[in-house]
């Protein structure tokens, strides 16, 4: 009885609460009118992982080696914490307890990604491995029957091994035909179920990172940008970019000329985006933070979408940027995406370099458009900043970010295919501090009311994915830089929702309650 009673209290107090949510607002001529939810019933609400930060189980059933595998056995010192992906999170053999974490979440879509040397452990030599064929097929099979909408990278960083003792992998045109192959058994086998595709992801920042600065695998770049053996970091980057965006555009025709009809799925592509405000009114250093745009997220999204490179950047590289043949931009025509997927975690003020002189710096020279990238003018910081040394927190730089790429892009719906916050673990933080993640929910409730203040404005925005589900290995952090919502315990692999975790699924809950209670 008591039981019964207090059921009832609670219920009563349940839709008190409702009415306060749902009734708050009233019109100007007394009516009260229900606050709609700015998100769609079909918006996807979901988290993103990808494989060599996941998976692990790096040499399991076939698997061959691929880039991020040998670059972490062959220089544990380039890591933070001298690890690799080798166990990772061992999604692996742990997808279906993180499916359940998905569940509680009550996300409707999780992102993945397809590991490469897993499914072609050579390439187009050798075959199809079928066990990595199955091992995604449960994946996806689990997914749905949970309700959750497979969201699926063809490629994350990662590459067998042997494409890049072969020919080089990104340097080499080759790489194009290599990746066509991946992405039609990619649809063959998974298109049937998988209705949102994105080829490659954040090939700018991948770039930047493999040959510009040189610290991600294959390590190469030249002095001043970098200390490496060998490369050059004003020519190879525009190669390799030039590589990946036929190599997608190769990818977008197979999907729509082949499946696309039948599967009745989309394609995109997922580029890195930080918001880059002029450090000052001058026009030197508005055209720099412009020129910043343009050698980032610009570089593939001008050519994927108009078949071009911004001028920017043809102005400044000269023969050093690739030109797209004819045949390449009918083909880059013929390959209209139908989403773009953006990855966004930043702000930086930008300075010019090109008609002053800067302090060397990242973004200062010729092959990142001489746009330096500052986190404070004088003592003002761009926005909050935090132990990571990239992440500044600034809401209002994602608000301006996707009205700039609507006004550039206009009518390319758009997902928000990363966002999240890093905690970098020192030695003497404590199990309790990493799951009571308040700069976490701040952080990511801030970049959410940003993301609706800018489709009240007009962002087309279909989706929005927290980087991460669960910690994860991230990249030369290792495990010691932590953005799951699920915390993870790396001597016993257990995950422990975080604070953020909860206030998530009360997130999500409350905006498909409020959008059920405006349908009805
Ligand atoms: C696929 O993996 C299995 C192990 O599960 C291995 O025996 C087989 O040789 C591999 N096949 C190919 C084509 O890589
Ligand atoms: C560059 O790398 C080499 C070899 O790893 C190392 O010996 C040298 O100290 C590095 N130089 C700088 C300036 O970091
Ligand atoms: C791009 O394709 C459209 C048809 O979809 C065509 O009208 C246009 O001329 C093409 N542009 C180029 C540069 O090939
Ligand atoms: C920034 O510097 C100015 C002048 O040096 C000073 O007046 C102001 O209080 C400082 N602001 C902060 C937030 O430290």
């Amino acid at each position: 009885m008591k039981t019964l009673t207090s059921f009832v209290i609670i219920i009563f107090l349940q839709s008190l609460l409702v009415h306060i949510f749902c009734l708050h607002q009233t019109s100007s001529n007394g009516i009260l009118e229900y606050s709609s939810s700015t998100f769609p019933s079909d918006f996807l609400f979901g988290t993103a992982s990808s494989a060599y930060q996941y998976e692990g189980a790096f040499s399991t059933d076939g698997k061959s080696l691929n880039n991020w595998d040998v670059f972490t056995h062959e220089n544990p010192g380039k890591i933070l914490d001298e690890n690799n992906g080798d166990i990772a999170v061992d999604q692996y053999h742990r997808f279906r307890e993180d499916i359940q974490l998905m569940t509680f979440l009550g996300v409707n879509s999780y992102r993945f990604s397809i590991s490469w040397s897993r499914v072609l452990p050579r390439g187009k030599l050798g075959g199809i491995n079928y066990s990595g064929i199955k091992y995604y097929n449960i994946l996806i099979n689990s997914l749905i029957s949970r309700g959750i909408k497979p969201f699926v990278t063809l490629n994350h960083m990662d590459y067998p091994q042997e494409l890049e003792n072969r020919f080089q992998s990104w340097l080499n045109p080759e790489m194009q035909n290599e990746f066509g192959y991946l992405a039609d058994i990619c649809f063959k086998h998974f298109g049937n179920r998988v209705k949102y595709w994105t080829t490659l992801n954040e090939p700018n920042q991948q770039v930047i990172l493999a040959y510009i600065t040189g610290r991600f695998p294959p390590s190469r770049c030249s002095s001043p940008y970098g200390n490496c053996s060998r490369g050059n970091s004003e020519i190879e980057p525009f190669i390799a970019a030039h590589n990946m965006i036929l190599a997608h555009a190769k990818a977008v025709n197979i999907y729509k000329t082949k499946y696309q009809r039948e599967q009745k799925g989309s394609i995109g592509i997922v580029v890195q985006t930080s918001w880059f405000e002029p450090i000052s009114d001058s026009i030197a250093d508005k055209d720099a933070a412009e020129r910043a745009q343009s050698f980032y997220s610009n570089w593939i999204l001008d050519p994927v979408i108009y078949g071009k490179y911004p001028k920017e950047m043809v102005n400044i590289l000269g023969t050093a940027l690739p030109q797209f043949s004819s045949n390449q931009v009918k083909s880059l025509n013929n390959s209209k995406v139908d989403f773009i997927g953006i990855n966004h975690y930043t702000s930086y003020f930008i300075q010019d370099c090109l008609t002053s002189s800067c302090n060397a710096g990242y973004g200062a020279f010729k092959a990142e458009g001489f746009a330096l990238k500052l986190d404070r003018k004088g003592n003002v910081s761009i926005g909050e900043l935090t132990d990571v040394d990239w992440q500044h927190i600034d809401p209002e730089g994602f608000h301006k970010m996707l009205n700039y790429l609507t006004d550039r892009y206009p009518n390319i719906p758009m997902f928000i295919t990363e966002n999240g916050f890093g905690d970098l673990q020192k030695p003497e933080t404590t199990d309790k501090e990493l799951l009571h993640d308040t700069k976490r929910i701040q952080y990511i409730s801030g970049y959410l009311e940003a993301l609706q203040v800018a489709m009240r404005d007009g962002a087309n925005v279909k989706g929005y994915f927290v980087w991460s589900l669960l910690d994860n290995f991230e990249w030369l952090d290792g495990y010691k830089l932590r953005f799951g919502l699920f915390h993870v315990d790396y001597t016993t692999l257990k995950r422990t929702p975080k604070e953020s975790a909860s206030w998530y699924k009360n997130f999500i809950e409350e905006h498909v309650n409020r959008r059920e209670l405006v349908d009805n």
